[in-house]
């Protein structure tokens, strides 16, 4: 399959006609990635199962887990739910369009194959111009999860899209990197609180001003209440180790792998990179916001490279470093001394 590519550079005027094209693609049932302020995702008519089906199999995606359903404004949303919790409208009116997932009682108006057949729906607004129009033009729930192949780390670009799926989804459009870099924050909705899935782009610290963020029950492995948790995410393709401690701890390990003959690249903030000798420096910038923006495409970089394996500092789990550490943890290999 060819797939078609479209290029609006953020900051210009949108392309009109590069929309329509998109919409006139998802509306016949064809897949196609286009930017979000998170992540790039792989869009489908969630009305429409062959289409969401197209997803999981590009993707490689297990079946049971579910999609998030991507709308333009609230009217939209209300369309795809029942029992709407009170709060959920502050949270709205707080949060979205950003990102931030809400999961809630669905009315069945999606295949059933975005819920993957729980009686739950995801349903997010997404706060990206490019984004916001194509969901307008196709005036109907976009299925999107992350643009990547399963197990990968998530496309903060159209040319991370491309080196995954190119071939297997009908088009791509580009739109620049993306800006938060990591993924929405996913809540489940209760009656009177919520519980995060999976955190995010919008902070614990955040939700709390507005409703009781209560601790996720015993999840079990055969039910955990977001299926997409359990499975393997966001791997490099190198091993890569998580080393908690200064800068001279850090130089230590890194020493002991070079005399085992092993190149080793660091994934840092600037003020250890400045600190510490690696074959292979990958920089992180300086806030926690940058190392949320620039940790998945260092993660692809490694790629292009001769490295072994990637040694991580440890973030503080405060803020957007609860969502670093989350994708971290899930991408890491055990250590080995
Ligand atoms: O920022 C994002 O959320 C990006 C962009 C493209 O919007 N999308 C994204 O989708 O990250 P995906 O499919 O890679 O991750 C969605 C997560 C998965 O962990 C999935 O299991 C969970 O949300 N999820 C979706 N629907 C759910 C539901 N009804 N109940 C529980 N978890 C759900
Ligand atoms: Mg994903």
């Amino acid at each position: 399959m060819e797939t078609k590519r479209w290029n609006i550079q953020r900051g210009t005027t949108i392309n009109k006609q590069f929309i329509s094209e998109a919409a006139a693609l998802l509306k016949a049932g064809e897949t196609v990635a286009f930017p979000t302020e998170t992540v790039y995702g792989l869009g489908a008519d969630a009305t429409n199962k062959s289409a969401v089906a197209k997803i999981f199999e590009a993707k490689g995606r297990p079946q049971d887990n579910p999609l998030i359903a991507h709308v333009a404004n609230v009217e939209q949303l209300q369309q795809l739910v029942d029992n709407l919790p009170e709060y959920v409208d502050d949270l709205i009116a707080a949060f979205s369009p950003g990102p931030l997932t809400y999961v809630l009682e669905s009315n069945g108006a999606c295949a059933e194959n975005v819920t993957a057949g729980l009686s739950t729906i995801g349903v997010r607004i997404p706060d990206h111009p490019v984004a916001l129009e194509l969901l307008q033009a196709c005036n109907f729930p976009v299925a999107a999860p992350s643009a990547n192949l399963s197990g990968k780390p998530s496309p903060t670009t159209a040319d991370h899209v491309d080196e995954d799926l190119n071939g297997k989804i009908s088009g791509i459009v580009d739109g620049g990197p993306t800006g938060v870099g990591v993924e929405s924050t996913v809540i489940s909705c209760r009656e009177h609180d919520v519980v995060i899935l999976r955190p995010g782009g919008i902070t614990k610290e955040q939700i709390e001003q507005i409703v009781p963020v209560a601790e996720p029950v015993n999840e079990t492995v055969d039910k955990p209440a977001s299926p997409g948790m359990k499975y393997k995410h966001y791997s490099p393709d190198v091993p890569l180790w998580l080393v908690d401690g200064d800068a001279e701890k850090i130089q230590n390990v890194i020493a002991e792998e070079t005399e085992k003959g092993r190149k080793v690249a660091l994934l840092a903030r600037d003020a250890i990179l400045e600190l510490v000798e690696a074959d292979l420096k990958l920089s992180l910038g300086s806030s926690l916001e940058d190392v949320a923006n620039k940790l998945y495409d260092n993660l692809r970089k490694v790629k292009r490279t001769d490295v072994d394996i990637i040694i991580s500092e440890v973030f503080p789990e405060s803020g957007i470093g609860q969502a670093i550490m989350n994708r971290l943890k899930k991408a890491k290999t055990d250590y080995i001394p």
